[in-house]
């Protein structure tokens, strides 16, 4: 396994699989890799591409307040993880290799209406802030594929509409969201919650699906009469709930039956952890 520290050696490692006519497969992270991380790079490994991995803690994606200090990272374990599983290159830019002014500086790209809402609308910037560095790694890495996981659904289809707006001829593809055995979706922040947190967090995907099973068992009921007491729920069960909304997933537009496509998305807090989750609903 290669590792790029820069741009320039990233680009030395892959102008000639390129020359080549290899396929590439990119799978971004911000480190701390676990078993969601290494099964996109699994699913990546089975296109049959070469398979680049980035690393990058991305300053611009978290807001004042927020865990950047304190996101952790775990670089010589993660390299060890990729490399045990068959990556092919892992860049692992500086901050000054993105970001040549500071990300404050930088141009930004921002995606229309799919990022008002939802983690949008409690976390300002954070989308902008994801579109441009993911915009910047395809073009350092120039992939054929590019792999994102559902747990962040609605990143996922935000870098959908940018890839498509901006013309970029990349197949975006999704992986399924990996869950411990009671639920929880993994996720690098669940290292935040305490032995107490931990037990009440699987809590979040069985309100998800039990909200999922009756609107589908009752197509015409409305939304709010399955969303508000199972607000309340997780509210009492010592949640700080941001939102649990029904979205269209053409657009993310507020929907209030299953007439359509959609998916259910939660994000609360417990204690100190912001966790999210997402289930998706077919409309037939
Ligand atoms: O999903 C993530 O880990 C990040 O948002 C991403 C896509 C790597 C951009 O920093």
């Amino acid at each position: 396994m290669i590792v790029a520290q820069d741009p320039t050696a990233l680009r030395h490692h892959l102008d000639p699989l390129r020359a080549h006519a290899e396929r590439v497969a990119f799978v971004p992270t911000m480190g701390n890799l676990h078993a969601g991380h290494l099964a996109l790079v699994t699913q990546a490994l089975e296109t049959g591409a070469k398979v680049v991995v980035s690393i990058f803690v991305n300053p611009m994606q978290f807001a004042a307040g927020e865990d950047l200090d304190t996101y952790p990272r775990t670089l010589d374990a993660d390299l060890s993880a990729l490399d045990k599983i068959g990556t092919d290159v892992v860049f692992t830019p500086r901050e000054t290799d993105i970001y040549p002014y500071g990300s404050k500086a930088h141009t930004a790209i921002h995606v229309p209406g799919l990022g008002d809402g939802l983690c949008g609308k409690n976390r300002p910037g954070h989308f902008d802030g994801v579109c441009t560095v993911v915009y910047k790694l395809l073009e350092l890495v120039r992939p054929d594929i590019a792999i994102f996981g559902e747990k962040d659904l609605q990143q996922l289809l935000i870098i959908k509409k940018m890839v498509r707006d901006l013309g970029l001829p990349i197949d975006i593809q999704s992986g399924a969201t990996q869950r411990a055995e009671d639920g929880l979706a993994l996720s690098s922040r669940n290292q935040y919650l305490s032995e107490e947190e931990r037990a009440t967090a699987p809590l979040l995907w069985q309100t998800l699906r039990d909200c999922a099973s009756q609107l589908q068992a009752d197509r015409s009921a409305d939304v709010v009469s399955v969303l508000t007491p199972a607000t309340t729920a997780l509210e009492q069960a010592g949640f700080d709930v941001d939102y649990l909304e029904l979205r269209a997933t053409a657009d993310l537009r507020p929907i209030d039956r299953i007439t359509e496509d959609c998916a259910l998305f939660v994000a609360a807090r417990l204690g100190k952890t912001r966790l999210i989750d997402n289930i998706q609903i077919a409309a037939a």
